[in-house]
């Protein structure tokens, strides 16, 4: 049985039936195409945020190269014709153990943004991880997807009454899981957002989930105002896009205001909180009765406390090498973790995934189902729900087509004994 909601076999056929009639696919079939198209489809600075990683980027590129130094080994003639692709997660059945990954500041590639993307997870149902720092309210993009499946990924940020009303928010619109990001108590050293001296989240990008928010209206009451800097170009284009960013109609209004200003201000001032420890998570268990997962676990240490704090599940991540240089690959991270874990928990993976091979290999070393950054936003910023759909269909069919040729039905058949030892 195949319950996913497309057919992996019938997109492939399709790609070339459609090449007979002189039509080539949407969004480059190759990871590296993508990327290119992506990079040649997006201003400067989108391109720098997004690709970008910390300091000489060397996690960056070992998130890749370890997933490359695994190999499978297929098994034959066992009659693969049946193939299941689905797993159950959190209480939860899902077609595909592929899920996205948070990712903040979308608008940066697409008008429509993170709308575009969960309309495209919806359709496949795929699940979609919605980004603290999304450019949509979570409200508005799981109005657009329906009965698509959702978490929620928090930040936690200096209020704990933002902290438990976003929480809030994330139960009412249905969301299947809290993801608390934790390996981002401050912004990395990403050295190419430096170099161009580029943030988004100064122009008031990135920040619809705060300025949706009622607690996060009464904090920017409290904001002072910033004193005046002298006035260059460049400030006053970056203030018309702040303005510009902050929700409602009438620009001169809005000026006149203040708020937009008071947005930016505000969320500088709380959005890291590097003081967050263990003890702290109980709060939130007291805020919530969805699943908790907790995004950025490298250590085995780390997944045997997330265990004994009552955590539900844990995604290995080191936020798309953007965060701490020179830190563990996850595909590397994964068997100590699965090791300490011994499958009383799920265990997530993100970071370098970018074929069904790729996913075949974490399911293999422990994977409960990965997640996916990059490679959907630059589905969106190529061809928006469209290419973003196109990327997701690609790797599922990739996937799929890699079970089979590889001997296994189901995922559960997927074991360190399919790999190279
Ligand atoms: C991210 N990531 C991220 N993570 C998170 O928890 N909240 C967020 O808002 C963001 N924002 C964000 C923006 C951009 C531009 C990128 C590239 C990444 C990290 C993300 O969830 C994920 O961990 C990585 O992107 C996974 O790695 P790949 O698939 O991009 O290699
Ligand atoms: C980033 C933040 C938004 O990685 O998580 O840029």
């Amino acid at each position: 049985m195949n319950p996913s909601p497309f057919s992996p076999l019938d997109h492939q056929k399709d790609i070339y039936l459609n090449g007979f009639s002189g039509k080539l696919p949407i969004v480059p079939v190759d990871w590296r195409l993508l990327e290119e198209k992506a990079k040649a489809s997006m201003s400067q600075a989108a391109y720098a945020y997004i690709a970008g990683g910390a300091g000489l980027e060397s996690t960056l590129s070992s998130n890749r190269s370890d997933f490359e130094s695994i190999r499978i080994v297929p098994r034959m003639l066992r009659d693969t014709s049946q193939r299941d692709m689905s797993i159950s997660l959190l209480g939860q059945r899902y077609p595909s153990p592929l899920l996205l990954s948070p990712v903040g500041v979308l608008e940066m590639v697409h008008p429509e943004a993170d709308v575009a993307v969960g309309r495209a997870a919806a359709a496949l149902g795929v699940p979609y991880i919605f980004s603290n720092q999304a450019s949509r309210p979570m409200e508005e993009v799981a109005a657009a997807m329906g009965n698509g499946k959702r978490w929620f990924q928090l930040y936690w940020s200096k209020s704990n009454e933002l902290v438990a009303s976003f929480v809030q928010r994330a139960e009412k619109i249905g969301c299947g899981a809290i993801v608390v990001t934790l390996d981002t108590t401050h912004l990395g050293w990403r050295t190419r957002d430096l170099s161009l001296a580029y943030l988004p989240f100064l122009e008031g990008k990135g920040i619809a989930q705060y300025t949706s928010d009622t607690v996060f209206q009464k904090l920017m009451d409290a904001a002072t105002s910033p004193p005046r800097p002298s006035v260059t170009w460049e400030l006053l284009t970056g203030l018309i896009r702040m303005v510009n960013a902050y929700p409602g109609k009438g620009f001169f209004r809005k000026l006149k205001s203040g708020r937009p200003m008071k947005a930016v201000r505000t969320f500088t001032e709380i959005y890291s909180n590097p003081a967050l420890s263990w003890k702290d998570l109980s709060f939130l268990r007291q805020h919530t009765k969805l699943p908790i997962v907790l995004k950025g676990i490298l250590h085995p240490d780390d997944a045997a406390q997330a265990i004994d704090h009552g955590i539900d599940g844990i995604i290995i991540s080191n936020h798309g090498g953007r965060q701490v240089d020179g830190s563990i690959s996850t595909i590397a991270a994964l068997p100590g973790i699965a090791q300490r874990i011994g499958g009383k928990i799920p265990i997530l993976l993100d970071g370098g995934v970018r074929g069904g091979a790729d996913m075949f290999k974490a399911m293999a070393l422990g994977a409960s189902a990965v997640c996916i950054g990059r490679p959907y936003v630059y589905g969106l910023s190529i061809a928006g729900e469209a290419g973003v759909n196109e990327v997701l269909r690609n790797l599922l069919t990739e996937f799929y087509l890699t079970m089979g040729l590889a001997g296994v039905h189901a995922i559960s058949e997927i074991t360190p004994d399919s790999l190279a030892r």
